[in-house]
């Protein structure tokens, strides 16, 4: 299943499309701030805002040591560090966003305090951890035993610390829109009621201390996106040269109407919940 999942998220010559688009966009590549790198390294529901809204939900001093757990290309990692000045670790299955990872990292100035390691949640190595905060953002719908994940969490946070969830969980109506961000093909799509998922915590030694639907605005997202695309699409400077398609290529044109379409249809619902680790202390 992970080569699966792992085969979703290739991406070749990644760092080389960066760079042009970065070019073409008017920014030297080498000068870049993490805010340039919006449009490309923020590859979830709602963008660099989302991810802003939800880090001021969260209180995370300096000393903390924070897991991006499936990482992606490392955006919201630099915006935590940046942010709040914390240490992170990114960990994600696919080489090729780690290696870009790396390399905006360096470049961003970022290398410091933010390290990145290619590997699954599922397996988490035993050294950098343990964490003081654990965020998912939009990757358990890629993971079918949410169980396994649960416990991995447990065994690398710290006593009291918290997991942070961003996800995109299971609506009412059955069928899903394809192709979405996370899937292309229904066989790596595992998405899970808003319920269950959280059952996986709370039945693992977790308290649920925030929850908050995001749906309304995840769906306006995507509605604006697929606005923006019907109006320019025809253009000759279509794609922008900074983009999801960068990375997911051209069905990245697709997103914006079944994203809109499981939304619309309640297929899907985004979720923001923050859970600490109450139970008892584990042995490493
Ligand atoms: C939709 S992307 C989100 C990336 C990033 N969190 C973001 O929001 O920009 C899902 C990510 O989860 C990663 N992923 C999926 N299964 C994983 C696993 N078992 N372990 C680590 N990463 C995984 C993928 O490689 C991909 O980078």
């Amino acid at each position: 299943m992970e080569s699966s999942v792992r085969n979703h998220y290739q991406a070749s010559n990644l760092m080389e499309k960066i760079d042009a688009g970065l070019t073409a966009a008017g920014k030297h590549p080498q000068q870049i701030d993490i805010r340039d790198l919006a449009p490309v390294d923020q590859l979830h529901t709602g963008g660099i805002r989302g991810t802003q809204a939800l880090l001021e939900k969260l209180e995370i001093p300096a000393h903390f040591h924070v897991l991006d757990a499936g990482c992606g290309l490392g955006g919201a990692s630099r915006l935590m560090a940046d942010t709040f000045g914390c240490r992170v670790t990114g960990i994600d299955l696919s080489p090729d966003y780690i290696e870009a990872a790396r390399v905006l990292t360096h470049r961003t100035g970022l290398s410091g305090r933010v390290q990145f390691e290619t590997g699954s949640i599922l397996a988490l190595p035993e050294t950098p951890g343990p964490f003081d905060v654990i965020l998912c953002q939009h990757i358990l719908m890629n993971i079918s035993d949410k169980q396994a994940a649960v416990q991995q969490f447990v065994r690398h946070l710290k006593p009291g610390g918290r997991v942070v969830l961003h996800e995109i969980v299971a609506g009412s109506h059955p069928d899903l829109a394809l192709p979405v961000p996370w899937a292309a093909s229904a066989d790596i799509s595992f998405l899970e009621p808003l319920e269950s998922m959280l059952a996986c915590f709370t039945d693992n030694g977790f308290t649920l201390e925030q929850i908050f639907d995001a749906t309304a605005l995840g769906t306006r997202y995507w509605q604006k996106a697929g606005e923006f695309a019907r109006k320019n699409q025809q253009n000759m400077d279509w794609p922008p040269p900074l983009g999801p398609h960068l990375v997911f290529g051209d069905t990245a044109d697709r997103f914006p109407f079944t994203m809109s379409q499981n939304f619309e249809a309640h297929a899907i619902e985004l979720i923001e919940a923050v859970l600490r680790f109450s139970g008892p202390p584990v042995t490493r």
